[in-house]
């Protein structure tokens, strides 16, 4: 995969391309580049947003600031763009990320992420421009870096050899092999703390039996998440 960020803080993911599962999947091939809208604007001032017609608080992104990011990236008219990658903004009110995004996205050989500032994106931004927007949750942040972050730790991590156990990712919470349940719970040395002993059977050494453990304690957690009242 190679994946393009668009922000105004490229520098925020030195630390994040320093990660383990991010080095491990930059080291076998895959890119992770940000590109700063600033170095495409010609505004007076490299100024990359603007005040809400209409009034309001905040700045805007500007739409010709980010066609010419993309444009000066690409080399094509952002129209043209999105028909050969998915260009994903990073929106609060964007469609929820979850595993199966994730799956969708990893499975991209090249991706695109837009961070909005400040009040966030002019709208004929997403709307020429973009192929998915994408939220983190029901909350709003300052910007679209953490969220950016969030997507692509979600998604790198899905690559091959990201992980030092293959395994690891594809029996956790809400993936597939777990039916979308929560996962199990996991425990470790000592057996005994503080007269909190880990549950026997995951010391009898029966596979089978622990393996219907498992898998009966996702069930009760995924039942015990359906009755929590959603936000
Ligand atoms: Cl993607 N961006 C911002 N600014 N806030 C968010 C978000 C994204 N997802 C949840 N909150």
């Amino acid at each position: 995969m190679r994946a393009d960020v668009f922000t105004l803080f490229p520098q925020w993911f030195d630390w994040f391309r320093e990660q383990r599962h991010v080095r491990n999947a930059l080291a076998r091939g895959h890119a992770l580049d940000t590109v700063d809208y600033r170095d495409f604007t010609s505004l007076s001032g490299r100024s990359v947003d603007d005040t809400p017609f209409g009034g309001g608080a905040g700045m805007v992104l500007r739409v010709d600031v980010v066609d010419w990011a993309l444009q000066g990236r690409y080399g094509v008219d952002p129209l043209e763009l999105r028909e050969r990658r998915r260009v994903v903004a990073l929106t609060p009110s964007g469609r929820l990320l979850d595993d199966a995004l994730a799956g969708e996205l990893a499975a991209e050989d090249d991706l695109t992420l837009l961070c909005g500032r400040y009040e966030g994106f002019d709208e004929r931004i997403l709307e020429h421009f973009c192929t998915d927007q994408v939220s983190v949750g029901r909350y709003v942040l300052a910007g679209g870096e953490l969220a950016a972050m969030v997507v692509l730790d979600a998604v790198m991590r899905k690559l091959p050899g990201a992980l030092g156990d293959e395994e690891s990712a594809v029996e956790e919470s809400y993936s597939a092999a777990l039916e979308g349940l929560p996962e199990y719970p996991h425990y470790t040395r000592p057996a005994s703390y503080r007269g909190w002993d880990v549950p026997e059977v995951l010391l009898s050494g029966h596979h089978a039996r622990v393996r219907e453990w498992r898998r009966e304690q996702s069930r009760e957690r995924g039942a015990a998440a359906e009755r929590r009242p959603l936000p």
